[in-house]
């Protein structure tokens, strides 16, 4: 057992250290003798480079540090426990959902997207919602949003995206001549804007608002038999916004609410909770939408994927370091156990690569390793060494195929198979649908979210300079809903003729 010191020559040098208290050490475990004043040469000379203490104080803050997420850096994360709603291996082998009851432990992040670290919480923007689950066949991360489609279909176009939406690099300041000069060139979009200048684009806190894995995914059953699903879980608490104007004032208040919310509500034992659902649907009826449902800008309509309730999941714990924990926590959309497969949607198809692609750069190789990432399952494969790597190594046998049979594959876990067609290509998908969806949300809002969402959009496209911009943007809201382009033509100072004549050109492309 490793003995603390008491500071015993600390009170007899005088110091202002409690009696009884263990003695502050080195990463090394030594005692320190001074952690009030520097080593000097003397009562004016320099100090000394041998102040061991001093230079490993100053070097490992110094590093404090890791690279903030390139998108969701500011976030807060909590632990909690999913609950299987019953048994469902008819749909998927995935041993979360194999019995009632079954209880599976869980890490839950919940982010804003564009703005770094310390940035406000009360900022117009989707919410990430991401969720690991620890299985016991290995972890499942449900990287998602609050919101259930995305902006873009295919993943070649995230880092323009991003860079547009991202504060100018020129003058660090987030500029709707940016983000809508983008916009202005992907109709997709349509639906996705819609959302975000809707009430639902600034959530009252984390705890009321629902969430959505936006891709399909499949579900792939014992017999090796495929569904595609979407992902979409429900606040138990009901769903919450602030107005523009509530937004401004929370923000005077308290920048960081969400927070201090889902803090102070498990602190006092509010747990919050989500109801998690499933929309399955069988391989054989991909074609028989009007859109493309494969594609990520696209809600499926429960009447033709009505949801199945998969189980509920409660929010129970804070974790006990932020940094340790939530800042090092990586969720990844490839992380899935067996039962659970990637659809071949081209926007998910990117983020399977991206996440743990950033995640060894930004937390290092072994960041599966640390402890909030690691599976409660058992790892057990060759590979190896790496900077901040633990050990896992136990044998001299590092390979695989061995005649020891140490490891070995297990075909029973051999990937759903998929036939293919065609040749390879560089073409956009055929039923792109861009705008019904959009037009479908606005007409459902009530006439007081229709002026609140013309509001919203009309304060940030109003700021656009370039008359092609934001004639482009009008004609794409205005294909969405013949009212809704109309009254944001108005707002904008744009002539209804003009957006049309603007997008005419995009028709046939
Ligand atoms: C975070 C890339 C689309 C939800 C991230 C990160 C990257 C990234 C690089 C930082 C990860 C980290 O540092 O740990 C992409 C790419 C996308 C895309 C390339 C499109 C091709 C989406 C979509 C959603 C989403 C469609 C929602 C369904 C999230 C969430 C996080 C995140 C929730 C934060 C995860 C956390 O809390 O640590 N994304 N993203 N992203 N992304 Fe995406």
């Amino acid at each position: 057992m490793k003995t603390k010191p008491l500071i015993l020559s600390a009170l007899l040098m005088g110091s202002a250290a409690y009696a009884g208290a263990p003695a502050l050490t080195t990463d090394s475990g030594s005692p320190v003798g001074s952690n009030q004043n520097s080593k000097t040469a003397g009562p004016r000379g320099g100090i000394l480079l041998e102040d061991f203490h001093l230079i490993e104080k100053l070097a490992r803050f110094d590093r404090e540090r890791i690279p903030e997420r390139v998108v969701h850096a500011r976030g807060v994360g909590a632990y909690g426990t999913f609950e299987s709603a019953g048994d469902f291996s008819q749909l998927t082998r995935a041993s979360i959902f194999s019995a009632k009851g079954k209880k599976t432990p869980m890490f839950v992040r919940f982010s804003t997207v564009i703005h770094p670290q310390g940035s406000p919480e009360t900022v117009r923007d989707p919410r990430g919602f991401a969720l690991k689950f620890y299985t016991d066949e290995g972890n499942w991360d449900l990287v998602g949003n609050n919101l259930p489609i995305f902006f873009i279909r295919d993943a070649i176009k995230f880092p323009d995206m991003v860079h547009s939406l991202k504060p100018s690099p020129i003058t660090n300041r987030q500029d709707p001549n940016r983000f809508f000069d983008f916009f202005s060139h992907q109709p997709e979009s349509t639906h996705m804007l819609t959302q975000v200048y809707s009430d639902l684009g600034i959530p009252a806190n984390y705890r009321q608002m629902n969430g959505h894995g936006v891709h399909s995914f499949k579900f792939v059953n014992a017999k090796g038999e495929v569904r595609y699903v979407k992902f979409n879980w429900k606040s138990q608490q009901g769903v919450k916004s602030l107005t523009a104007e509530e937004a401004t004032r929370t923000q005077g208040q308290d920048f960081q609410h969400a927070t201090h919310d889902l803090y102070e509500s498990i602190g006092k034992g509010k747990l919050p909770s989500w109801e998690l659902t499933a929309q399955v649907l069988d391989p054989k009826d991909l074609d028989s939408f009007s859109f493309d449902p494969l594609d990520a800008t696209k809600v499926w309509p429960e009447d033709k994927a009505p949801s199945i309730s998969l189980g509920k999941f409660t929010l129970e714990r804070t974790p006990d370091n932020f940094f340790e924990e939530t800042e090092q926590a990586a969720f990844s959309p490839g992380v899935m156990p067996p039962g659970i497969e990637p659809s071949e949607d081209r926007l998910l198809q990117g983020r399977l690569f991206s996440y743990a692609d950033t995640q060894r750069y930004r937390v290092g190789a072994n960041y599966q390793s640390l402890p909030v990432n690691r599976a409660r399952a058992s790892v057990n494969n060759n590979n190896q060494g790496g900077s901040m790597n633990a050990g896992n190594t136990k044998s001299d046998v590092n390979y695989e195929p061995s005649i020891t049979r140490e490891t070995e594959d297990a075909p029973a876990y051999l990937l759903a198979r998929m036939p293919l067609n065609g040749t390879t290509q560089q073409a956009g998908i055929s039923k792109t649908d861009n705008f019904s969806q959009a037009g479908a949300f606005y007409l459902a809002l009530s006439p007081a979210e229709k002026e609140r969402l013309v509001k919203n959009l009309a304060a940030d496209l109003g700021q656009v300079r370039d008359a092609r911009v934001k004639a482009r943007m009008v004609g794409f809201f205005y294909s969405a809903n013949a009212e809704y382009g109309t009254r944001l033509a108005k707002a904008v100072g744009i002539k209804v003729d003009d957006a049309k004549a603007a997008i005419a050109p995009l028709a046939s492309r």
